[in-house]
């Protein structure tokens, strides 16, 4: 199972959000309208997709941010964290009018699990923004499927520009004209919450359900403690068991993780069933960890690479 081998750099496009993470860490979660103490407050840079860039900076890749800042404070400490690990943000787009996105978590030391209260009040990173990257050079752009008109004039300009070059789409939260997205990409990243809220219970009869409507080589369903499964054009649904961390801690951004490690694997070049279960070991082995910090590092030190 375990693979020293470093992958070859590649250069990575993520366009999304970056937020502010206030997370309070409380003993278990409260009832509505208790008053409880937390026991430490940390502030964290955070957003899904600077979050994967960060892990795929960590597997040795060439990361860059497209997305917005505000010109608060805020914004400094995203700044700061993004130079820290190493993700470039030329790309990322000021705007004065605005504040930066922030997220009050409230993670429970009983279970992991992490509500988020999300504020947001910043304009989106948009296709005119999008058309002033040169995409020359890139191996891959991983997008996040938020603001659909624009993310699909994007895509478009993606195809259109760099016709060969993979385009991955995590698909979360179920927004109106989302669907409109699912065309173009050659990896679709479907979250639980957006699957289980059209009604399915069953991941593989999604995963069916979906061909009709994407031009995707690949759709990919990270299923949380419940494992994931995997479908390839034409292939049979697979599935990988969950990774057991033991002592669940902080399941904030474990989905984020899957995302660099799957993209990293197809990077690579792996077979997919190899592909999920290190995308469920990673991500469970972040589960035990608080952050983002050296997840990488510590999996590998754990011979989960
Ligand atoms: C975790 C996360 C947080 C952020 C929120 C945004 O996946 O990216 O860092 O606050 O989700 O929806």
């Amino acid at each position: 199972m375990a693979d020293a081998r470093r992958p070859v750099p590649r250069r990575i496009l993520g366009v999304g959000i970056a937020t502010l993470d206030v997370v309070n860490e409380v003993a278990a979660y409260p009832a509505e309208d208790d008053e409880i103490r937390a026991l430490i407050q940390h502030r964290r840079r955070g957003g899904n997709v600077t979050n994967t860039l960060t892990l795929l900076r960590q597997f040795g890749h060439d990361c860059a941010w497209a997305g917005t800042l505000a010109e608060d404070a805020g914004s400094m400490e995203i700044l700061r964290d993004l130079s820290r690990n190493g993700v470039g943000t030329r790309h990322c787009r000021r705007h004065g009018a605005g504040a930066t996105p922030t997220s009050y978590v409230t993670l429970s030391r009983e279970t992991g699990s992490r509500p988020i209260v999300h504020h947001r009040d910043l304009p989106e990173f948009t296709a005119a923004d999008f058309a002033r990257i040169s995409l020359a050079g890139y191996d891959w752009v991983h997008f996040e499927g938020r603001n659909p008109a624009e993310t699909a004039s994007m895509l478009r300009d993606c195809a259109a520009r760099r016709p060969e070059l993979p385009v991955s789409l995590e698909v979360e939260k179920p927004r109106d004209g989302i669907e409109g997205l699912f065309a173009g990409p050659r990896v679709l990243i479907f979250s639980r919450s957006y699957v289980q809220a059209g009604g399915y219970a069953d991941p593989r009869r999604f995963l069916e359900d979906q061909w009709s409507q994407v031009s995707a080589e690949l759709l990919l369903l990270p299923w949380g403690k419940d494992g994931s499964y995997a479908q390839a054009r034409g292939g049979r649904p697979v599935f990988a068991p969950a990774h057991d961390p033991g002592a669940v801690i902080d399941t904030l951004g474990a989905g984020d993780v899957f995302n660099a490690a799957v993209i990293d694997g197809m990077l690579a070049g792996a077979e997919l069933s190899a592909i999920l279960a290190r995308g469920n070991r990673i991500a469970g082995h972040k589960c035990a960890l608080a952050g983002l910090d050296g997840v990488v590092p510590s999996a590998r030190a754990a011979g989960l690479l």
